[in-house]
């Protein structure tokens, strides 16, 4: 459907839980309160959610966390969702550790795309990254993955001080394989907010001065606004997602639904619907949807990291709360 200002929205991203197995530095570091399991969204009602969203012409779902894999069923969750009468497309954004395991149950599903994040390719800095000595699990899935066939890109958030040293490395991944790396531009959301990163001005220039025949590639890659370059003799490209300073509010086509049923309308704001009191209170699918089309129609046009004008409005929930 379109909302107040033109824009088309045919994607959901869905949190199916706040759970993560790793404590990454600038989301999750140490153990935080999870909803409980009275507050979560259970699979059903989210299917509920999904099919009436289906509806309204959102046909394209990314289940992320948290974690997606530490909840049980995620497997059987993603195939409902596949199945769904509206579903075009069910993509997943995972930390990897437990990948390898499920590819081929994706794969029989038909999963069309997996986003695997990986700020390192070093262990130790894996280590210090995410607190957990996973990296050599992580590393196998997305070879793995990609062996598979299933079309695996690479998420990074580069650090100052931390990874960004890292940059030439993780460009090298989309060279040997056809892995898209994706550079995504730190936002300053939970314990993000603590970290200074990089956008597509700083990284740009830097990956020139390397491979100065690189091009802007026309082709879409996915739902996402990132930007793509290709580089000759690369299998794989380099994206850029620079949510702050690249702003691509006007082009989003994008609603989020938390893991404890609050329908978001942009990442930035902590205001939405709550589905799952409505659900809860036996709301009707007639209430449901209208709710939803009502909601969506009246996304907001764009976020405001750079103002503090409305302040109390602002997200102030953790990345592992909302699904990045
Ligand atoms: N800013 C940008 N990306 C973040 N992620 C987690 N927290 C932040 C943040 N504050 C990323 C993870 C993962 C994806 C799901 O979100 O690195 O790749
Ligand atoms: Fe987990 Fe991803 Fe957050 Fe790391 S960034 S703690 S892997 S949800």
């Amino acid at each position: 459907m379109k909302d107040s200002h033109e824009r088309t929205i045919d994607y959901m991203r869905i949190s199916i839980t706040d759970r993560c197995n790793l404590r990454c530095k600038y989301c999750t570091p140490e153990d935080l309160p999870s909803i409980s399991h009275d507050e979560i969204m259970r699979f059903e009602d989210i299917l509920t959610i999904a099919r009436l969203a289906g509806r309204l012409g959102i046909c394209k779902f990314k289940v992320t966390g948290g974690e997606p894999f530490v909840r049980k069923g995620c497997l059987s969750f993603l195939k409902a969702l596949k199945e769904l009468p509206d579903t075009k497309q069910v993509t997943l954004t995972t930390n990897g550790v437990y990948l390898k395991e499920h590819l081929k149950e994706l794969k029989a599903l038909g999963i069309n795309g997996v986003n695997i994040s990986l700020d390192t390719l070093h262990p130790d800095t894996f280590h210090q990254i995410t607190g957990r000595p996973d990296f050599d699990q992580v590393m196998d899935a997305i070879l793995t993955c990609q062996a598979s066939g299933i079309r695996t890109k690479v998420n990074t958030v580069l650090l100052k001080g931390i990874n960004d040293h890292e940059f030439w490395n993780l460009l090298k991944l989309a060279q040997d394989y056809p892995i898209d790396v994706r550079f995504i531009e730190i936002m300053p959301i939970g314990y993000g907010r603590q970290y200074q990163g990089y956008d597509r001005n700083a990284l740009l220039p830097l990956l020139a001065s390397k491979y100065p025949d690189y091009h802007f590639s026309t082709k879409t890659h996915g739902n996402g606004p990132a930007i793509y370059v290709s580089i000759p003799g690369f299998l794989g490209s380099i994206g850029f997602i620079d949510a702050i300073h690249g702003k691509f509010c006007h082009q989003c086509n994008r609603v989020r639904l938390t893991s404890d049923g609050m329908l978001k309308l942009c990442l930035y704001y902590n205001n939405g619907i709550n589905l799952k009191k409505m659900l809860r209170e036996q709301a009707s699918e007639k209430q449901l949807l209208s709710a939803m089309q009502e909601a969506i129609f009246h996304k907001p046009s764009e976020h405001q990291f750079y103002h503090s004008a409305l302040e109390g409005s602002e997200e102030l929930r953790k990345m592992s709360q909302i699904g990045g």
